[in-house]
C-alpha cells in the first residue's frame, strides 16, 4: 500500500517539477507586462492582415524578427536594429513571428529602413531585380495582370519586369500584396521601451 502511495507521489512530483521548469519558471522571466505607456500600437485592419498573408506564405522560414543584444551577435552593427528586442515588442501580437532560421535579413525593423512601397512590391514580384542571385523566391501570385483602361495605375509595376506583359495591361499587386506590404512597412520596433524585469 505504501509502495503505491510513493508511486503516485513520485508521479505527481514529477509533474509538478515540470510545471515548475516549463511554465513557472519561464513565465517569470519572460513577464511580458510593460511598464507605463510603452507598448506598441497593436495590429489592425490592414496591418493584421499582412500579418496573416506573412505567415501565409512562410516568409519566416527565412527572415526573423527578433534582435540580439549588442553583445551576444551582430544584429546592431549590421544596422537591423537600434536596440534588442524585448518581449513587450510583441504584447499585443497572438502569434508573433520570432522565426528560428536566418537566410535572409532580419526583418523586426524593415519598416524603418525602408520606406517605398513600390520597393517591396518590385522585391515580392522579382526578388533578383533588388538583389541579383538571391535566394529569395519571386512571389508573382500576390500580383495580378490587369487591362490597363488607357491609362498607367501609379501602383502599377514597372511593365519591363514581365517581358511577356501583353500591350495594354499592367501588373498590379493583390489586396493580398497590399496588406503584406502595409504590414512590413510597419515593422518598427525602434521606439525606446525597457521591460518591468531586465
Ligand atoms: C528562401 C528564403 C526566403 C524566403 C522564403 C523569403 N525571403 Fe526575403 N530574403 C531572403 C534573402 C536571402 C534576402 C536577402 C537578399 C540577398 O542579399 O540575397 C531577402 C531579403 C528580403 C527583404 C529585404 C531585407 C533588407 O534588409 O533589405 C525583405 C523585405 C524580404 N526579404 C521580405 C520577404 C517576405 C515578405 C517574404 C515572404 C513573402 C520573404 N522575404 C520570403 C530570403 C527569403
Amino acid at each position: 500500500m505504501i509502495a503505491r502511495i510513493v508511486w503516485v507521489l513520485g508521479i505527481f512530483l514529477c509533474f509538478l517539477l515540470g510545471w515548475f521548469v516549463y511554465i513557472i519558471i519561464p513565465s517569470q522571466v519572460l513577464d511580458p507586462s510593460p511598464e507605463g505607456e510603452e507598448t506598441p500600437p497593436p495590429n489592425f485592419g490592414l496591418v493584421e492582415v499582412g500579418q496573416q498573408v506573412y505567415g501565409a506564405n512562410g516568409c519566416s522560414g527565412c527572415h526573423t524578427q527578433i534582435i540580439r543584444p549588442a553583445n551576444m551577435g551582430s544584429d546592431i552593427a549590421r544596422g537591423w536594429g537600434n536596440r534588442r528586442t524585448f518581449p513587450v515588442d510583441y504584447y499585443h501580437e497572438t502569434n508573433p513571428f520570432l522565426g528560428i532560421v536566418r537566410i535572409g535579413p532580419d526583418l523586426s525593423n524593415i519598416g524603418k529602413r525602408k520606406k517605398d512601397s513600390s520597393w517591396f512590391y518590385i522585391l515580392l514580384y522579382e526578388p533578383n531585380q533588388i538583389f541579383p542571385g538571391t535566394i529569395m523566391p519571386p512571389y508573382k501570385y500576390l500580383f495580378r495582370k490587369v487591362r490597363a483602361e488607357g491609362k498607367r495605375n501609379p501602383e502599377a509595376l514597372p511593365p519591363e519586369l514581365d517581358r511577356t506583359l501583353p500591350n495594354g495591361m499592367q501588373i498590379m499587386p493583390s489586396p493580398e500584396a497590399v496588406a503584406l506590404v502595409a504590414y512590413l512597412l510597419s515593422l518598427d520596433r525602434s521606439y525606446p521601451t525597457q521591460p518591468k524585469k531586465q
